[in-house]
């Protein structure tokens, strides 16, 4: 046996004691009973506190109901629950803008968007642009323009396209680039984005 085991330190507490404390703190967070259901105290009073709960919205038109975890992202209830690939986890981090859909027709970065917060919330991802077998006028510039190389951050761009033109139908290439400042393409192919949102603009105007 290790005679340096038991041996106390100058604060009376040796260094096997230490560990076994870390391993008795480590279970005893492990076993700590889930919060949801019980309350916490605040200003207010006590106020019940959730881990799950049952959300109602609306996705691509359909209305849905289910139950989530309070940390679960828009984006993994889409594309891990759904099935809703066309959101992209790329940053994850609220940077890159490949997740972005239309949360009651505004852009949102799905991966930093709590699912419980899009309560009672219509949710448009890409699969939703299209009507039926007819492409968006957005996705069409896109393809007839080429807006896109590998195509990862094509749906973001083009969701947030989508929600742009409708609140400013004939925008300068300035206002282009701000308003799709928020999306960032590693391709580079930002002039022929730009190209189709011109021509996306053209498009809806005279639709
Ligand atoms: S994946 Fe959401 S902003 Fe990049
Ligand atoms: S087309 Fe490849 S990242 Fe934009």
């Amino acid at each position: 046996m290790d005679k340096g085991q038991g041996k106390k330190k100058a604060g009376g507490v040796s260094r096997r004691d230490f560990i076994k404390g870390m391993g008795t703190g480590a279970l005893g967070t492990a076993v700590l009973a889930p919060l949801h259901g019980q309350t916490i105290a605040t200003k207010k009073g006590r106020v019940p506190v959730y881990d799950r709960k049952t959300i109602g919205l609306t996705v691509n038109g359909k209305g849905i109901s289910l139950d989530v975890e309070v940390n679960e992202t828009l984006l993994d209830l889409l594309r891990d629950r759904l099935d809703l690939t066309g959101s992209k986890k790329v940053c994850d981090r609220g940077e890159c803008g490949g997740c972005t859909v239309l949360l009651d027709g505004a852009p949102v970065y799905s991966c930093m968007y709590l699912a419980v917060r899009a309560d009672g919330r219509s949710v448009t991802t890409v699969e939703g642009l299209a009507t039926g077998d007819r492409l968006h006028p957005v996705q069409e510039a896109f393809i007839e323009k080429d807006g896109y190389q590998c195509g990862f951050c094509t749906p973001g761009f083009l969701m947030t396209t989508a929600a742009f033109l409708k609140t400013n139908p004939e925008p300068s290439l300035d206002e282009v680039k701000q308003a799709l400042s928020g999306n960032l393409c590693r391709c580079g192919n930002y002039a022929k984005i730009y190209g189709a949102v011109d021509a996306a603009a053209k498009k809806m105007k005279g639709a």
